[in-house]
């Protein structure tokens, strides 16, 4: 198993980035009409860019000019300052990284997306699964488990990550969106974000949004190869962006001992915020 990089205390996989690119993307200076998406990674990144995409280009397809699409849509982490400085405007910055410590500004904009735990420990790690050389790649789901609940896993503590989130939801240019809320009613959760963003939306041009961006849009072969080579750079050929998209998938890789342990996890941290322990109470995860 490879080391870490260690970003502000968070870790981070070697094979995929250097920490000179990444502390150059922190230390980009945010303007005002940058839109940040923030999330733990395989919690509907990709999707919210796809639709965040949309949104502000009037209902335009990622795949209609997938140049565009990525000149749009840089990765602090794997860009660095001059990649979102580059970067085509409107657009949206990808982070993956906790919300407190990238770039701020006051009238910056701010898409926080949280996926249940469960779900997003088990599609990383099938996910690092298909990318030999990643850290932890090479563990069996077991370790990998022990690392993601001791907060040791790529990225950090899960729920370190959302609760600083969390901590910042209530300001007027953070929205916290939960990709299972995504799953249940898209068209409400297009709507928050076109409001959001500042967007008038026609009932055409939305349901034209939830078309091109719907799982059976973007899992089409050549637009998922597109999507997976723009996430890591080109520097893994098998790996999956878009892959199952389904609440429950967990069930598929964690043992019933796991499932009690990530829920008394979940209870240690959330328990005293209600807002955010029931945030998943209609989707059977807990
Ligand atoms: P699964 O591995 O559970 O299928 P990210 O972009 O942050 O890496 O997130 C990837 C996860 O979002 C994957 O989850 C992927 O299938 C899912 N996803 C991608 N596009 C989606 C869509 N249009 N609808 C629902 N889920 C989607």
């Amino acid at each position: 198993t490879s080391m870490h990089l260690d970003i502000h205390g968070v870790p981070m996989c070697p094979r995929s980035f250097n920490t000179d690119t990444i502390n150059m993307g922190l230390a980009y200076i945010a303007r005002p009409d940058d839109v940040f998406i923030v999330t733990m990674p395989r919690s509907g990144t990709t999707w919210m860019e796809t639709i965040v995409y949309s949104i502000l280009q009037n209902g335009r397809a990622f795949n209609e000019d997938f140049k565009d699409f990525t000149a749009r849509t840089p990765f602090l982490e794997q860009h660095g300052g001059q990649g979102i400085v580059n970067m085509r405007r409107p657009g949206s910055i990808k982070t993956h990284l906790p919300l407190s410590i990238i770039p701020q500004h006051s009238q910056a904009k701010y898409i926080y997306v949280v996926r249940n735990p469960k779900d997003m420990c088990t599609s990383f790690y099938k996910f690092i699964k298909t990318m030999p050389g990643v850290t932890h790649s090479d563990v069996p789901f077991d370790t990998y488990f022990d690392l993601f609940i001791a907060g040791r896993a790529n990225y950090g503590d899960y729920f370190d990550h959302v609760l600083d989130a969390w901590s910042h939801k209530d300001e007027p240019n953070v929205l916290f969106i939960v990709y299972e809320d995504m799953k249940k009613d898209i068209r409400s959760v297009i709507r928050r974000l076109a409001k959001f963003l500042n967007v008038d939306l026609t009932d055409e041009i939305l349901e034209r949004i939830v078309q091109v961006t719907s799982f059976d849009y973007m899992k089409k072969a050549e637009y998922n190869k597109h999507l997976s080579e723009e996430s890591a750079g080109h520097l893994f050929e098998t790996r999956t962006v878009v892959r199952k998209g389904e609440v429950g998938d967990w069930r598929t890789l964690m043992s019933e001992e796991q499932s009690r342990r990530m829920d008394a996890r979940f209870k240690q941290t959330m328990e005293h915020i209600p807002e955010l322990f029931t945030l998943w109470d209609e989707y059977n995860v807990f």
